[in-house]
């Protein structure tokens, strides 16, 4: 009774995460009894307007781990809560009503609006299919305020549709469309990975000024180290469906621990990696297929450090001061954090 007060009081004084997932796993069939094992045990949190990036090369299951968070389709085990409620094992009418509360902005626009439809439809879709019965009140002024606060002239584009509108445009009506339901967590999966170079920063920095704006949680995924970094306060790197360190993104250059974070950042220009570290691992050899990772840490394939111990057991994700973990064998706490 006593220890369960004071667990009680403990959990009062610690607001919840926004967005919180344990031990994820997805595992695609792969056929003849194989599997893909995307993502292996996965576990993050994302505070009240907080920005967690996820960071790691194409195929480590970065958009398996953002299609999980919103459960489409939910992954094979694991729990995923937002504001507080467990989305595992909600009835399907309770988890369309909390999904609403996270909305998800994908890598290539186009393809998400549909082209049939109008500017004005497209912003409108979430109302039309969460909305309650007072979805229409102010529908026009929604959608034009919707329409401006991302950057696009209502009276310009509201009866176009998406062919008649550039990559960047059509991204900015997604995120309109994502931020018309006023969501709790934005989850980008690589938005700007298809727009040109010049409209990237464009994007980049209507979503960095409305999350902060809205005090809007987001989970930022992509592949390119510096545009992860500028964006998020904490970095998570994955590789081949593991999490290998979680770091806070300001100084990430010179704190990163794990080999695989090194060999990341030792990918950037100099400019922006900072003064370089002796042993910094090689460039990338070719990843292991995930179909059969390797034993023991998935890295070890990679690892200029690796030795017997690596092959044999999995590191733990451990902290290794406040803030930042790592899973490495050979990394070591910090002596003074326990
Ligand atoms: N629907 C699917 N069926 C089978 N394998 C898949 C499917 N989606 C992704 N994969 C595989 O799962 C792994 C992780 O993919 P993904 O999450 O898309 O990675 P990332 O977003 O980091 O590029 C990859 O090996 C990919 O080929
Ligand atoms: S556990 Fe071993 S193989 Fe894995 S990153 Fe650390 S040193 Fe490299
Ligand atoms: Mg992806």
């Amino acid at each position: 009774m006593t220890s369960t007060r004071t667990t009680a009081t403990a959990e009062r004084d610690v607001p919840p995460p926004a967005l919180s997932a344990q031990d994820l796993v997805v595992e695609y069939p792969a056929g003849r009894g194989r599997k893909v094992h995307a993502v292996s045990g996965v576990s993050l949190d994302v505070a009240a307007g907080e920005t967690l990036g996820i960071l790691g090369e194409s195929g480590c299951g970065k958009s398996t781990v953002g299609r999980a968070l919103i459960q489409l389709p939910p992954p094979d085990s694991g729990t995923v809560r937002l504001g507080g409620v467990t989305l595992t094992g909600l009835a399907p009418g309770e988890l369309r009503r909390a999904r609403a509360r996270m909305q998800i902005i994908m890598q290539d626009p186009v393809s998400a609006l549909n082209p049939r439809r109008r500017v004005k439809d497209l912003v409108w879709e979430g109302p039309s299919i969460w909305g309650s019965g007072d979805a229409t009140r102010g529908k026009d002024t929604r959608i034009d305020d919707a329409l401006r606060d991302v950057g696009l002239d209502p009276a310009t584009v509201r009866e176009r549709r998406p062919h008649e509108l550039s990559g960047g445009q059509c991204q900015r009506v997604c995120i309109a469309r994502a931020l018309l339901l006023d969501p709790e967590v934005l989850i980008c999966d690589e938005p700007v990975s298809s727009l040109d170079v010049s409209v990237q920063a464009q994007i980049l920095n209507l979503l960095e000024t409305t999350t902060r704006r809205r005090g809007l949680s987001m989970v930022f995924i992509a592949h390119d180290v510096s545009v992860v970094k500028n964006i998020s306060d904490r970095v998570m790197v994955m590789y081949l469906g593991k999490v290998c360190e979680v770091l806070p993104s300001d100084g990430m250059q010179h704190e990163a621990l794990h080999p695989y974070t090194r060999l990341l950042l030792a990918s950037l220009p100099q400019a922006q990696r900072g003064p370089g570290r002796a042993g910094d691992p090689a460039p990338p050899a070719e990843l292991p297929s995930p179909l059969n990772p390797p034993s023991g840490c998935r890295f070890r394939t990679r690892c200029p450090l690796a030795t017997d111990l690596c092959s044999q057991q999995e590191p733990p994700l451990r902290d290794i001061r406040p803030g930042h973990r790592v899973a490495c064998h050979h990394v070591e706490p910090e002596r003074n954090h326990t």
